[in-house]
């Protein structure tokens, strides 16, 4: 009887155990023959049933079984694994043939091109660049820039307040004037530009910005005079526009400079024929500068009768506007990247 039985799931097994390669059947298999209450598993649980006599030979048929599934079982798991396995290695293999994706290489803004174009000409001519605080002291932006509390000056460069009327965004780059001359101790001589942002409370529109960029620069050494400025500047502007870029000042009043000039050059447009950018006047202003007027420089510690110097402020805007023939200055700011490529394409050509 339990010869029959065991007879019959070898016959069973001969039936099932076919090839396959699918996952699910095997282990249905597995569940029918090895699961709690698969056929083998049965069987197994049975010996206790049998004579004494044939639970050897019981326990051997049974076992029989057992491996005959089992090995089954591995090669089919082993095969349908491999199987699984290439198909995916070939779905997922990188097709090196394919066109690759472009990638979109950037380029410096023009604004930081310009500027990076007059710190080369200056750091040629032994000037350190120098950084300053955005947010800065009324006594930095204003006082010791000889423009006192009350001052009408203050007007044109109202700006954004931080903290009270003492702690404010810079309305200029010129504090860093000072802040150079506290930290050079007396000592020259002094070369520095300081390139950076600059805030004013402007309502924005074709020439004004709340946020713009300015470079500072000064010197201080033994005997300098209004001809050392002249001459630095038409080493800037020949460099940036070419050899026949002119310079020519007006005077001009600040309140840390004296005397003060505007700084002039001939229009790059026209070259000094005349059009509309200059007004008809083959002029453009683009630099306000002056001799560093002596109260200043007894502030910040250096004796104005031992001492001279010049100092000089621009937009980088205006410079970056005047080379790319830009007549909006919302353009630096404003996010459509479009305007601002087509320059740099220009530039590129
Ligand atoms: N800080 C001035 C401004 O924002 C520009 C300027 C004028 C800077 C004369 C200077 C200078 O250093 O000497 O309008």
């Amino acid at each position: 009887m339990e010869n029959k039985k065991i007879k019959e799931v070898k016959e069973l097994l001969e039936k099932d155990l076919v090839e396959t390669d699918d996952l699910k059947v095997l282990e249905e298999l597995r569940v029918k023959y090895l699961g709690k209450k698969g056929l083998i598993t049965e069987l197994n649980s049975e010996i206790k049933n049998i004579p004494n006599e044939e639970k050897k030979e019981f326990g051997m048929l049974v076992n029989e079984l057992k491996n005959t599934f089992n090995s089954y079982y591995d090669e089919t798991k082993n095969k349908i694994d491999t199987k699984i396995l290439n198909e995916k290695l070939e779905k997922e293999a990188i097709d090196i043939s394919l066109p690759s994706t472009k990638v979109e290489i950037g380029a410096p803004n023009i604004l930081e091109k310009v500027i990076e174009e007059v710190e080369e000409v200056f750091m040629s001519m032994g000037y350190d660049v120098v950084d300053g605080p955005e947010i800065e002291l009324d006594k930095y932006n204003f006082e010791m820039l000889n423009i006192p509390k009350g001052h009408p000056a203050r007007d044109a460069q109202d700006t954004f307040y931080i903290e009270g009327e003492e702690v404010l965004l810079r309305s200029q780059t010129s504090p860093v004037q000072v802040r150079t001359m506290l930290k050079g101790e007396g000592k020259v001589p002094i070369r520095m530009i300081c390139p950076g942002k600059t805030y004013r409370r402007d309502d924005d529109d074709a020439t004004h910005s709340h946020q713009f960029m300015q470079i500072e620069g000064l010197l201080v050494d033994k005997d300098i005079s209004l001809s050392d400025l002249k001459g630095t500047m038409d080493v800037l502007f020949k460099r940036l526009y070419g050899k026949d870029v002119e310079t020519r000042f007006r005077p001009s009043y600040y309140q840390f400079t004296e005397p003060s000039v505007e700084v002039d050059i001939t229009c790059v447009s026209c070259h000094g024929k005349g059009c509309n950018v200059c007004k008809n006047t083959g002029w453009v202003t683009v630099v306000g500068a002056g001799m560093v007027h002596p109260n200043v420089l007894r502030m910040s510690g250096y004796d104005p009768e031992v001492w001279s110097g010049f100092a000089f402020g621009f937009g980088a805007e205006r410079l970056a506007m005047m080379k790319y023939g830009i007549n909006d200055l919302r353009v630096f700011y404003n996010t459509d990247l479009r305007e601002i490529k087509t320059f740099d394409r220009e530039d590129e050509e």
